[in-house]
């Protein structure tokens, strides 16, 4: 599975991720800036904070109501597309590209 984060600034890293990993601890093992995840996946600090792109967000798993309780408090205001990267878990077939907002914090 490929997960292709965009930074705020445009810059793009293209990280090759393990079955069954969450997007956020993808992020955090390769050294991805901008997501923070602060309370390490357990779904209490918003710091791990995504926008999904657009064509992308069928091959996810709905959003559980703690998740989306959560997103409103994120430092940059939640949009349509905006996930919590630790709630969203790696699978073979997956390609996902990932905005990362401009803070976490
Ligand atoms: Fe804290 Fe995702 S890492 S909510």
């Amino acid at each position: 599975p490929t997960v292709h984060f965009t930074d705020a600034e445009g810059t793009v890293r293209d990280v090759e991720g393990n079955a069954g990993d969450s997007v956020m601890e993808t992020a955090v093992r390769s050294g991805v800036p901008g997501i923070v995840a602060e309370c390490g996946g357990s779904l209490s600090c918003a710091t791990c904070h995504v926008f999904v792109r657009e064509d992308c967000a069928s091959q996810l798993p709905p959003m559980e109501d703690m998740e989306d309780e959560m997103l409103y408090g994120t430092a940059v205001d939640r949009e349509d597309n905006s996930r919590l990267s630790c709630q969203l878990r790696l699978t073979e077939e997956l390609e996902l590209f990932v905005t990362t907002p401009e803070t976490q914090v």
